[in-house]
């Protein structure tokens, strides 16, 4: 069976002898050419090249190096580099439907003087086109576009930093290199000439460039001054197809070779044909084609001056990645086999969809209205999902479907202005988070046209008018926009007006089983707290409502449930979230549809009964919106339950490492977690009545809400100490290893300065997302490490990589500073924590002064530590 097929000239070929010369079309970039100056033409080529302006938001520009420029010249000469962020994207207008070839240029040339060999991956939209490697090198795809833009991003890999130096793309025909699946990356293009000339645009109206290639010694040229007619969808240039080889030997084969990697690569050939010779009356040149053995084609001969193109209709492969073209002349043949011109391809599957276009433009109206720069919105905003941008959920289970963006979190993003329009082109949304922004106007109604929203945050805004009545009514969805004081409410529908005159603003429409009622919170879920069977009063005297005491989240008729209520509220203990201190952690509900934490205390536990009486003694006692709140308990013969609030998030170890989701915190969320982590544990030791220390506080124990507030949570450990006459207590050491404060292990003296000490660990936990111990490291523990690594003066390095570098620095190292600062070896040196909340709402002020804008590392990296170590740590900040 033949696998080749010949493409002889067919309709519509008329339209192309037209314009030659035409770059109707193309889009030729020069990436090193400053933004601002115009466009010129190319002196060999006369291509127009731009400017990148307008197609990427993040690098900078540079030249390659003075001894390299004579092998070069413009466009090739200057180069945009990227050294922020993972992924840089360029975004380029093409039309949909087209086969395009792309053609990207690196060359290195030394441009940045660190002699650092390129190697990072670049990408077409979402898919690995390829990893550039050496330091001078076109890729070269054919690619069928999908949409009408198109994104070449750079990836970073290592340490090599991205760049690129000219970027091209050439609309093709649409029915010429056409695959059965796949797109096009090239492999080689030669035509078959002794000239050593290479051809490209005029001379090729798709500007492909064309390399002499031939064999001297047992091959001979065989050219032509006529004209050669080389239209055929393929428009190859006259000068490639006037000329070609044969062997010497009539009787030879034509044998071209290559190689692919890995073997078992597959390709697709191209061969042009041309007669160029005169041919006598008697003369026959007439040749089978092989490919490593295998018959493709033939018998064949090529027209005289006519091109016609031999092509696989599917794709081959060669036996161990060695392939041997032969075209071998037929019995009758009086002439050698003759070739023109040839190409090779292999096969690249970009199996990943691009998210759904109408989200894409969607999202990116929406990062234009509020002109938000942040780094990782670049690229498609779903996929890779390890490129997923900041602030989106998508759903992307099913490569073979596009992506629809299912959340957008905007919130503390310093918006301004209207709630846009665009986010109504956002169809598939679930969750819409705009709270803490600066957003004015009125709640527009289109937001109820979103069918698949199940949850509004406005909170916190300075919205006006009232809430249209098509959200109020919409099933299913929970819309808060407490804290917009402007925002009139007609009767009872979204103020209540408590009888103290508190106000109190916020719909919650309950969320019949939401999406994120399903989510199972896996981990540890220790939790507590708040009982108000015996009087309050003498511990919560009147007090403005701003000081953190809150109401408990969750109000229950009554806070003692039997057994069988319990058995009811956790059907029957189906859903386990996670295994507490002493005892398994199951999923409940209570008041028909809100979800709580119920914690039951393990029969076998020994001391359990004595434990769950102290908490509960606790939970009596303690309550403010940074402590994760008691809903209420069961206490019935051997069945001791605790009910807490139900913590949506989980707990920030989770989003630190990852398993959680492919989400990454950003700097902003983090300080925030903390300081609000930071709250709950002052309120403890100075709040509360009497004062206690946590004594368990790590990652774990920081569990966040749906909206990602912090909440401390497991005061199993939780002892009150006295504060008259003495200063500690002594107890039992307990605690978690890497968190604790060794001075308490020393002396077993409890203080809340061991609190302290273990907050500090939770701060260079979200500074470095390193692990806290980790005997791989010259120093196993984090604050030896983080101790070593800034007495080198390797700050860069102790940063968590996946940050990218969007942060203010200044907020960083204030951080860093605090940190180390609350890990004194001596506990009278640590700062206590209302010092430590007022530090680090001073750096989350910093970050969010940043207003959106990326990081610039650079300007302010030469803050330096300095530290001396000895029994003491004493960071100063210079
Ligand atoms: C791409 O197209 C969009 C919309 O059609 C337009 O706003 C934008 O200016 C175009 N960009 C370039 C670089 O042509
Ligand atoms: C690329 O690498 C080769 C071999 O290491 C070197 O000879 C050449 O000068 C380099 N070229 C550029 C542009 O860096
Ligand atoms: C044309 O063919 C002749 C004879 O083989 C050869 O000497 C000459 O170099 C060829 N010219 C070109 C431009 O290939
Ligand atoms: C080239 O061939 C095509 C198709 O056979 C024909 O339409 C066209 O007129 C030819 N062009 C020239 C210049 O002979
Ligand atoms: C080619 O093969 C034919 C028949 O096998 C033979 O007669 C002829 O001499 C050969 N020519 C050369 C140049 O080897
Ligand atoms: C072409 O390849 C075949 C098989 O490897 C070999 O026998 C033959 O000598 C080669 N011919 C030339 C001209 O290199
Ligand atoms: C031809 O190709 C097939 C599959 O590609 C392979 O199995 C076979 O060994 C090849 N060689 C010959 C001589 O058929
Ligand atoms: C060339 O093709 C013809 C026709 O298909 C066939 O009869 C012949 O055996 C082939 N020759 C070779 C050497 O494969
Ligand atoms: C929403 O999408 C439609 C169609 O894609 C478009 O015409 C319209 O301008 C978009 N609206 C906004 C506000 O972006
Ligand atoms: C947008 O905000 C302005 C206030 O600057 C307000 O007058 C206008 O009504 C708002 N538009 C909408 C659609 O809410």
């Amino acid at each position: 069976m033949e696998k080749y097929y010949v493409f002889i000239a067919t309709v519509l070929m008329i339209l192309h002898i037209v314009h030659a010369q035409d770059q109707t079309g193309f889009i030729s970039v020069d990436c090193g050419l400053t933004p601002g100056e115009p466009p010129y033409n190319a002196l060999l080529t006369g291509l127009t090249y731009t400017s990148d302006a307008g197609l990427v938001n993040s690098g900078k520009t540079s030249a390659i190096a003075k001894e390299f420029e004579s092998g070069y010249s413009k466009p090739t000469l200057s180069l945009r580099y990227f050294p922020d962020g993972v992924r840089s994207c360029y975004n380029l207008n093409v039309s949909r439907d087209t086969n395009y070839l792309i053609k990207a240029t690196f060359v290195y040339g030394n441009y940045d003087g660190l002699k650092i060999d390129p190697n990072f991956d670049l990408y077409l939209g979402p898919n690995l086109w390829t990893t550039v490697s050496t330091n001078d090198t076109i890729e070269e795809i054919i690619h069928v576009t999908k949409s009408n833009s198109l994104q070449v991003c750079l990836v970073k890999t290592g340490i090599s930093i991205p760049f690129i130096n000219v970027l091209e793309l050439r609309p093709l025909r649409k029915n010429v290199y056409v695959t059965q699946s796949g797109s096009l990356k090239y492999l080689f293009r030669a035509y078959l000439s002794n000239s050593g000339r290479s051809i490209r645009y005029p001379n090729d109206i798709y500007d492909r460039k064309w390399y002499a290639f031939f064999v001297e010694k047992s091959w001979t040229s065989v050219n032509t001054t006529l004209n050669v007619n080389a239209t055929n969808g393929y428009e190859l240039p006259e000068d490639v197809m006037a000329t070609g080889a044969t062997p010497l030997n009539v009787n030879a084969t034509l044998n071209i070779t290559w190689t692919v990697e890995p073997p078992n690569t597959q390709f697709y050939l191209y061969m042009h044909f041309a007669e160029l010779q005169t041919l006598r009356a008697n003369d026959i040149r007439e040749f089978n084609m092989t490919v490593n053995g295998n018959f493709s084609y033939g018998p064949y001969s090529p027209k005289p001056l006519k091109t016609e193109t031999v092509f696989d209709l599917a794709p081959e492969q060669c036996e161990g990645g060695a392939c041997l073209l032969q075209l071998k002349k037929t019995p009758k043949s009086t002439l050698p086999p003759l070739l023109n011109a040839i190409e090779a391809f292999t096969v690249i599957e970009f199996p990943q969809m691009e998210t759904n276009g109408d989200d894409v433009s969607g999202i990116k109206n929406v990062q234009d209205t509020y002109g938000l720069s942040r780094i990782s919105w670049q690229g498609d905003p779903c996929v890779p999902k390890k490129f997923l941008w900041d602030g989106l959920n998508c759903n992307d289970s099913d490569i073979s479907t596009p992506p629809i963006i299912t959340s957008l979190d905007l919130s503390s993003s310093g918006l301004n202005g209207n709630i846009t329009q665009a986010i109504q082109n956002l169809t598939h949304l679930q969750k819409l988070d705009l709270s803490n922004n600066n957003l004015i106007g009125e709640i527009p109604e289109f937001l109820a046209d979103i069918k698949s929203l199940l949850v509004i945050d406005l909170s916190r805004n300075n919205l006006s008018g009232s809430v249209p009545p098509s959200l109020l009514q919409k099933k299913g969805l929970k819309l808060n926009v407490e804290g917009n004081p402007n925002l009139l409410c007609t009767s009872g529908s979204c103020v209540n007006k408590g009888e103290n005159g508190h106000k109190k603003k916020s719909i919650v429409v309950p969320v019949v089983a939401s999406i994120a009622s399903v989510a199972v919170l896996i981990g540890a879920l220790v939790i507590f707290f708040v009982l108000r069977k015996k009087k309050p009063s003498k511990v919560e005297g009147p007090h403005p409502p701003s000081d953190g005491r809150s109401e408990p989240a969750i109000m229950t008729k009554n806070r003692r449930f039997t057994y069988s209520e319990v058995v009811t509220m956790t059907n029957n203990f189906q859903g386990i979230l996670g295994k507490g201190g002493f005892g398994i952690v199951y999923h409940g509900f209570v008041n028909g549809g809100e979800q709580v934490a119920v914690k039951m205390l393990s029969h076998s536990s020994s001391q359990g009964y004595k434990q769950f009486k102290a908490e509960v003694e606790l939970l009596l006692r303690v309550h403010h919106k940074n402590l994760v709140s008691l809903v209420g308990y069961c206490d019935e013969g051997e069945n001791l339950a605790l009910i807490y609030e139900y913590m949506a998030n989980g707990d920030l170890k989770e989003h630190m490492s990852g398993t959680r989701n492919r989400f990454i915190l950003n700097w902003g969320t983090r300080l925030k977690i903390v300081v609000e982590s930071a709250q709950g544990l002052e309120y403890l030791h100075n709040g509360s009545k009497p004062p206690m220390v946590h004594r368990d506080v790590k990652t774990t124990n920081i569990l966040l809400t749906e909206h990602f507030q912090a909440k401390l949570a497991d005061f199993g450990l939780s002892r009150s100490f006295p504060i008259e006459g003495e200063t500690h207590v002594s107890t039992v050491v307990a605690g978690t290893p890497g968190y604790l404060d060794p001075e308490y292990y020393r002396t077993n003296w409890l203080t809340e300065k061991s609190d302290v000490y273990s907050f500090g660990i939770v701060l260079l936990e979200i500074i470095t997302n390193r692990p806290v111990i980790d005997q791989s490291r010259e120093k196993p523990h984090i604050a030896e490490w983080v101790g070593v690594m800034l007495t080198k003066g390797d700050i860069k390095s102790i940063m968590d990589p996946s940050l990218n570098g969007d942060y203010d620095s200044g907020s960083v190292w204030k951080t860093v500073e605090l940190a180390m600062s609350c890990l004194n070896p001596s506990s009278a040196r640590r700062p206590t924590m209302s010092q430590v909340v007022i530090e680090l709402n001073e750096c989350l002020a910093y970050e969010n002064s940043r207003g959106g804008a990326s990081g610039d590392m650079d300007s302010k990296s030469s803050i330096e530590v300095s530290l001396t170590f000895g029994t003491e740590m004493s960071p100063t900040a210079r």
